[in-house]
């Protein structure tokens, strides 16, 4: 069957097939290459989504693609308690990279679905039903790691059990503000504590306005967790194999949890993720058959990861992560500093963000969906957060300075556009 080949003609003829379950972009991407992708006009774009935050070796990468098809040539899996050798190898690989952890490690599909299982076993072993997040935290939205999300009060039947902690809202280290949310966990599980089985934290909180908890911060909740008798879990969706520059963020907090859960940049593009369990806290014994899914500890999961683990020590990524999100974030704050239009320039590694003044003319959501609209009129695929007001990006981990040159100007010419839609009469 032959497509028409332009945007419009593609949506209006076959969007209509699509659930909506978003409001969808006006354009249809057809390929793309290293940081860039094209759409069905013809149009180029700066990808600064890659993947959702998944493709971290880019598009089309060739060692990625060759991977694949040596997988699709060589095995598929015979059943969910055969275990092959290409898991083995990454299950080995991630321990050695997260030796604090002794780590015991489970493959899955999504990082909704390692946040579920993990709190399945977590609740399963400490035999209590009771789950602490924060009140800006993103694990997800199945209808599980959804109840300890933003979007909590909006899922029906509500899960019961589900408590929210203060997030600290500071971007740098902010010490009463640091004490303030210390206090209010301490506060809640005194309260409850008979009732919860773990807290659940993103150490970079990303979908709720981008904040940095500090070390401090996460060091006192470590010891609270202790005190109580509850998991500490890390949901490292985001943060995960490399993005900041070390292979999980608890490593540069100095406070190892019970449980990480990681996703997104393991399959670099590909439905991966996985939960690795404390070795040294987490009672394996008692992990028997509380989960099992058809696509848990496929091998194709684990030679992606393999593949990752292995591109990453040849390329020096997590050096370079560090380092090129430095040149991002510095030519942020150059145009942050000449622009009242945009403020609070941010970041670790390649998660940087930065947020959109209030000009008391749109609301968050609608100078967020403005923004994003001019930048993808002017070749940036961009995307908001914390109801519209922060624009988060998290680029491919090959994204060169040229590729963020490119994205300053496009950015200087997109906060024009939006000055100049700001000047208009309403
Ligand atoms: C921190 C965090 N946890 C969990 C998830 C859910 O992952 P998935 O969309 O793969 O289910 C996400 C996705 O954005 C995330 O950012």
């Amino acid at each position: 069957m032959s497509l028409p080949d332009n945007n419009a003609s593609l949506l209006a003829e076959y969007g209509r097939y699509m659930l909506p379950v978003l409001s969808f972009r006006d354009i249809v991407l057809v390929r793309g290459q290293g940081s860039y992708v094209w759409d069905a006009d013809g149009n180029q774009y700066l990808d600064l989504n890659s993947g959702q935050f998944c493709a971290v070796l880019g598009h089309s990468d060739p060692g990625v693609a060759r991977k694949m098809q040596e997988i699709a040539q060589t095995l598929q899996d015979t059943d969910t308690s055969t275990l092959t050798r290409s898991v083995l190898l990454a299950a080995k690989q991630i321990h050695d990279r997260a030796p604090e952890m002794n780590g015991r490690i489970l493959f899955l599909s999504t990082g909704a679905e390692a946040v579920e299982c993990c709190l399945k076993y977590a609740k399963h072993i400490k035999e209590k039903p009771g789950v602490i997040a924060f009140d800006k935290a993103y694990h997800g939205l199945t209808h599980g790691s959804a109840a300890y999300s933003m979007s909590r009060d909006r899922i029906r039947p509500p899960v019961e059990h589900s408590y929210v902690t203060p997030a600290p809202r500071a971007h740098a280290d902010d010490e009463v503000e640091t004490d303030r949310c210390i206090e209010a966990f301490r506060q809640i599980l005194g309260e409850c504590k008979d009732d919860i089985a773990a807290a659940i934290f993103e150490p970079i909180i990303s979908g709720g306005g981008f904040f940095f908890p500090s070390r401090r911060y996460f060091q006192a909740i470590r010891q609270i967790c202790d005190d109580n008798g509850i998991f500490l879990v890390f949901d490292e969706c985001q943060t995960g194999f490399g993005r900041t520059g070390s292979w999980f963020y608890y490593q540069q907090l100095g406070c190892v949890p019970d449980f990480v859960v990681s996703a997104k940049a393991m399959g670099m593009g590909y439905p991966v993720s996985c939960v690795i369990a404390n070795g040294h806290t987490v009672p394996h014994a008692k992990f028997a058959m509380e989960y099992f899914s058809s696509h848990q500890n496929e091998s194709y999961a684990g030679a992606l990861v393999s593949h990752l683990i292995d591109e990453i020590e040849a390329r020096g990524l997590l050096d370079r992560n560090r380092a090129s999100g430095a040149y991002l974030l510095a030519k942020l704050g150059a145009i942050a500093a000449e622009s009242s239009l945009i403020g609070n320039p941010r970041g670790q590694g390649l998660m940087c963000a930065f947020d959109l003044s209030d000009t008391g003319r749109l609301d968050s959501k609608q100078a967020g969906d403005l923004f994003c609209r001019l930048a993808q009129q002017n070749g940036l695929l961009l995307q908001h957060c914390n109801l519209g007001r922060t624009i988060r990006l998290l680029p491919n981990y090959a994204a060169t300075e040229a590729d963020f040159d490119f994205f300053a100007a496009r950015l200087q010419a997109t906060l024009a556009r939006f000055q100049a839609t700001l000047d208009q009469p309403l």
